[in-house]
């Protein structure tokens, strides 16, 4: 069974067409990239299959499930996480604490009193080992307004990965990274366990020829040509495109 599927979505703002008919399968474990120029209606898909906004028409499932009319809470609560093109960071609240916010908005039970503190103090301690894991520990105190936008997008990162979501949607998690940030990022992306299936809007060509098993090209928004990497890299729209865009 597919992780995750579009069949022939559409989106209109008002008089404009975000999208048209657009339909794509992510299956289980895939790293499966999003490229296309500004405006192509990446990220729009993305609110369409996290449910942030209501699609025109067309359909989503997540494991063959219809989640097309469910919201983007009961859509995370099946597994679906994603991270924004801006940072969501609380800016006022350390790392730690932003951490453990993320935590516990996923926790599903409901704790007395008592227990709570106890659970208070098991997301601290998974915070931690988190942050241990990705070699951000040494800001765990700082205010997230204070680090560095390169650190941001990382914590990003790992507030989506911290519920061990089923598919986890990334939209241009390098974007205005260093080219170190990038290769850091790119590692962590690379690092996440196998069975975690990938969606991932990228405009950094060579990034989504790294991690990509399948790219999905969106232009105007549509999907003009699906493939591997090979496939992609030598596809005649593609190569008309990006040229056209330069
Ligand atoms: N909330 C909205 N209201 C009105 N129009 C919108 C809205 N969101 C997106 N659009 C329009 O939909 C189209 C697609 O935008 P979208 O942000 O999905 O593109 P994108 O491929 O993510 O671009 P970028 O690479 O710049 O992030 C654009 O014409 C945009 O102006
Ligand atoms: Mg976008």
């Amino acid at each position: 069974m597919s992780a995750l599927v579009a069949e022939a979505v559409s989106k209109n703002f008002g008089g404009v067409q975000a999208l048209s008919n657009v339909s794509f399968t992510v299956e289980p474990g895939e790293r499966h990239l999003i490229i296309g120029p500004n405006g192509a209606g990446k990220t729009t898909m993305f609110n369409m299959l996290s449910g942030a906004f209501p699609v025109s028409s067309g359909r989503v499932t997540l494991f063959g499930q219809d989640i097309t009319n469910l919201s983007a809470n009961a859509r995370a609560r099946l597994g679906l996480a994603r991270t924004f093109q801006i940072t969501n960071l609380f800016p006022r609240l350390s790392v730690m604490e932003n951490i453990v916010l993320a935590l516990q908005a996923q926790s599903k039970s409901a704790f007395s009193m008592f227990s709570r503190i106890r659970a208070d103090r098991d997301l601290f301690a998974r915070a931690g080992t988190l942050l241990d894991e990705w070699g951000l520990s040494e800001i765990a105190d700082h205010a997230a307004r204070e680090i560095s936008y390169g650190q941001q997008r990382q914590v990003d990162l790992i507030l989506a990965m911290a519920g061990k979501p089923k598919v986890l949607l990334l939209d241009e998690p390098t974007a205005g990274l260093s080219a170190a940030e990038v290769v850091r990022v790119v590692g962590m992306v690379h690092s996440l366990p196998q069975d975690m299936t990938i969606l991932m809007i990228e405009h950094d060509m060579d990034v989504a020829f790294d991690l990509a098993d399948k790219i999905t090209v969106m232009h105007q928004g549509g999907v003009i040509a699906e493939g591997t990497t090979e496939e992609i890299r030598h596809h005649p729209k593609v190569t008309e495109i990006y040229l056209g865009a330069d």
